[in-house]
C-alpha cells in the first residue's frame, strides 16, 4: 500500500500518527485510495471554519469560512440557538430571496452560503430596475407570511454573480401580522437608507413610493382605544392579507 509521506504537501502532522491511522487528523498516512476521500473530508470541514471577519454586532460576528464560499455566523451567547434564524432563512431561500442555511457544528453557529457581492447600504445610483426588484424581494417574503422585522440597507445584499437581491439576517424574522407588517412597509424609508430612488427620484415610481406611507394610513383603520399595537392586534389574518394584496397593487399601480 502507497504511503504518503507525513511532511509532504499540504499535510503536516508531524509523522506523530501510526501508520494506516484513521486517527490520523490530516489523512496522510491513508492509502492514496483514501487520499480523494480525505481531500474531500478535509475540503467539506474547512466550510466550519473561520477566515476573514466580514461584521461584528451586537449579538456577535459573521466570518467567511475556509472553504472560501460560505460564512459562518456566530453569536457571542454561547446559549443562542440559530434554529429559527435557520428555518426562516431556508423558506426565503426556497423563494430564491436569500442564501441557504445549514446548522453548524454548535448550535450557537450558522453556515450560510457566501454571497459575492456588496450591501445595500454600500451602493450608489440603485436603477429603477433595481429599485423594484428590491421591492419585490420583500414583497415575496411578505407573500410567503413573514415578515422580517430588521428590514434595513445593511441587510439587502445584490449577489454580483447571479444578479439578484438577497435578503439576510433573519434572526428577528417572524410570522406576518398586522403590527409588524404595517411597520415594515411604512418605515421604508428608514430601512432603506433613501438609497432606492436617489438617482431617480422624479421616476414614476418613485413617486408613487413616496404617497405609500400616507396611503397605508388611509387603508389601514386603526381599532381601539388602546397602543397601536393593540390597534392593530384585532386585525384577522384575511384583513391582513387584504392590506398586503391592495399595498402591492397600488405600489406598482395596478387596477383593483
Ligand atoms: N451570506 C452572506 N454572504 C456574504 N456576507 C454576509 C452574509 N451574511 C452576512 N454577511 C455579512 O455579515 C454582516 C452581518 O451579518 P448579519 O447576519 O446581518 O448580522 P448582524 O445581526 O450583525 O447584522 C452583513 O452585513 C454582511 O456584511
Ligand atoms: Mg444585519
Amino acid at each position: 500500500m502507497e504511503r504518503l509521506d507525513c511532511n509532504s504537501g499540504n499535510y503536516q502532522c508531524g509523522g506523530k500518527c501510526q501508520p494506516d491511522s484513521f486517527n490520523c487528523r490530516v489523512g496522510q498516512h491513508r492509502s492514496s485510495a483514501n487520499k480523494a476521500l480525505s481531500n474531500a473530508a478535509r475540503q467539506a470541514s474547512l466550510k466550519y471554519q473561520k477566515g476573514k471577519l466580514l461584521g461584528e454586532g451586537a449579538y456577535g460576528r459573521v466570518y467567511e469560512s475556509l472553504d472560501g464560499i460560505h460564512v459562518i455566523k456566530e453569536a457571542k451567547d454561547k446559549k443562542h440557538d440559530f434554529s429559527n434564524e435557520i428555518a426562516y432563512y431556508n423558506k426565503a431561500h426556497s423563494l430564491g430571496i436569500a442564501p441557504k442555511a445549514e446548522p453548524a457544528l454548535v448550535p450557537h453557529e450558522m453556515i450560510l452560503t457566501k454571497i459575492t457581492g456588496k450591501k445595500l447600504k454600500d451602493m450608489s445610483n440603485i436603477t429603477i430596475d433595481d429599485a423594484k426588484s428590491i421591492l419585490e424581494t420583500r414583497q415575496k417574503l411578505h407573500e410567503a407570511g413573514i415578515v422580517h422585522n430588521d428590514l434595513h440597507y445593511e441587510n439587502v445584499m445584490k449577489d454580483e454573480v447571479t444578479g439578484q437581491w438577497n435578503i439576510i439576517d433573519f434572526g428577528s424574522a417572524g410570522p406576518i401580522n398586522a403590527a409588524d407588517l404595517i411597520t415594515e412597509l411604512t418605515d421604508t424609508s428608514d430601512f432603506f437608507g433613501g438609497k432606492l430612488f436617489e438617482a431617480d427620484p422624479n421616476s414614476e415610481l418613485a413617486q408613487r413610493y413616496a404617497k405609500m406611507e400616507p396611503m397605508l394610513e388611509n387603508l389601514v383603520r386603526r381599532r381601539g382605544n388602546g397602543s397601536m399595537r393593540d390597534g392593530y392586534r384585532s386585525f384577522s389574518p384575511k384583513e391582513v392579507k387584504g392590506i398586503l394584496r391592495k399595498y402591492y397593487q397600488m405600489l406598482w399601480n395596478e387596477a383593483n
